[in-house]
């Protein structure tokens, strides 16, 4: 588990044995602190896994500049450039469960 992000959040949220963690892009197991890596986790934050990686992105570059409303995400989103997110949307897009 990398907690560089928000370190207190993220770390305390972190469910033990997220999905392949190992193997993640850097940020990417930050994530799933909030977006539940399992589907029988029932959340009020959408789930990632499995998504389109563009929409990833789009969401991602739209909380970023502030065109999409957030609570969280808009800071979240300002702490990745863009390879990072390619990266983080991508695996995102590969993971099943
Ligand atoms: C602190 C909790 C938290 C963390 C950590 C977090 N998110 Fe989010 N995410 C949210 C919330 C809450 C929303 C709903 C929008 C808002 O209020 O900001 C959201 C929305 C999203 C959405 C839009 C989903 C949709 O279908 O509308 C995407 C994409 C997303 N987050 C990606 C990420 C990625 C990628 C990361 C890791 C780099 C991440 N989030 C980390 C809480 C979090």
């Amino acid at each position: 588990m990398r907690c560089w992000l928000l370190p207190a959040l993220a770390c305390a949220l972190a469910q033990p044995g997220a999905a392949h963690a190992a193997d993640a892009p850097p940020g990417a197991s930050s994530c799933s602190g909030c977006h539940a890596a399992s589907k029988t986790v029932e959340t009020a934050v959408p789930r990632l896994v499995g998504r389109k990686p563009v929409e990833i992105v789009m969401a991602m570059r739209e909380f970023k500049s502030g065109a999409r409303p957030a609570t969280v995400m808009g800071r979240i989103a300002k702490g990745f450039n863009d390879p990072e997110t390619d990266a983080i949307a991508a695996w995102f897009g590969a993971q099943s469960d």
